[in-house]
């Protein structure tokens, strides 16, 4: 994996034929991207994904999967299923798992142990809520969500783990952070990993702006010293304007 990579957060959108409708127009338009392209996709469109990005470098993720290897967890999708069927990449800690699903940060950090022991390489997303910038606390809630979700992750696990920086009030709202807002949390999480684990650790680590990032500033984004890729939700259904943001990316 390099360092700069630009993932699709699909969401809940799309069946299995529109995903290969899609993942076949995208793949010309990034054949020759210069960074690392990742679709993430619904359980249900992966195996299509899988199918239609074979023989490209374009990698599959899931939006989330479940520590445990098997068991009665009706509903979840374990980490080990995904390896077997060829999946690389598993989204997890999104902000809407937190905020609809449940999701918290000690059961994130369980669905990142497990994802790390199948293989997999995991997309862990951190991020503020708008009140909790406005009481000045986005540090320390973006520092724990970090410091909790890699509890236990070695620094040899630690290459297989990308951090998304989302604010939440930047999801799907038109409201994207400014490029500085956006720097300035990515330049924290660096420093987050950087104590927790050492500097080159902190060097390799790829950080992605996500938040209504889109093909008209994601340019200005991707320029910034910290961010290291983006996490696309809406504008990673539209082939051009995904394929725009990929070729964005000044490496
Ligand atoms: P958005 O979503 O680009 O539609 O704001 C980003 C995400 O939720 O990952």
């Amino acid at each position: 994996m390099g360092k700069y990579v630009i993932a699709g957060n699909w969401k809940m959108n799309k069946t299995p034929a529109e995903a290969t409708a899609l993942i076949n127009e995208i793949k010309p338009l990034v054949a020759d991207a210069k960074v690392d392209v990742i679709v993430g996709v619904p359980f249900i469109d992966l195996q299509a994904a899988l199918d239609a990005t074979k023989g490209t470098k374009i990698g599959v993720a899931a939006q989330n999967c479940h520590w445990e290897k098997s068991g009665a967890f009706t509903g979840e999708i374990a980490a080990e299923m995904l390896k077997e069927m060829g999946v690389g990449y598993v989204i997890l800690g999104h902000s809407e798992r937190r905020t609809y699903f449940g999701d918290t940060n000690e059961s994130v950090q369980k669905r990142v142990r497990g994802a790390l022991d199948a293989g997999l390489t995991v997309i862990l997303c951190v991020g503020e809520y708008l009140e909790q910038r406005e009481q000045g606390i986005t540090g320390e809630i973006v520092a724990t969500q970090v410091k909790v979700a890699l509890g236990g992750v070695s620094a040899e696990e630690l290459k297989r783990v990308i951090i998304a920086y989302e604010p939440v009030w930047a999801i799907g709202t038109g409201k994207t952070a400014t490029a500085e807002q956006a720097n300035e949390v990515c330049a924290l999480i660096r420093d987050v990993v950087k104590g927790l684990y050492n500097e080159a650790a902190a060097k390799e680590l790829t950080i992605q702006y996500g938040g209504s990032m889109n093909a008209k500033n994601a340019e200005e984004l991707l320029a910034q010293s910290d961010v290291d890729g983006g996490l696309i939700g809406g504008a990673a259904l539209k082939a051009p304007d995904f394929s725009t943001i990929v070729h964005a990316a000044k490496v």
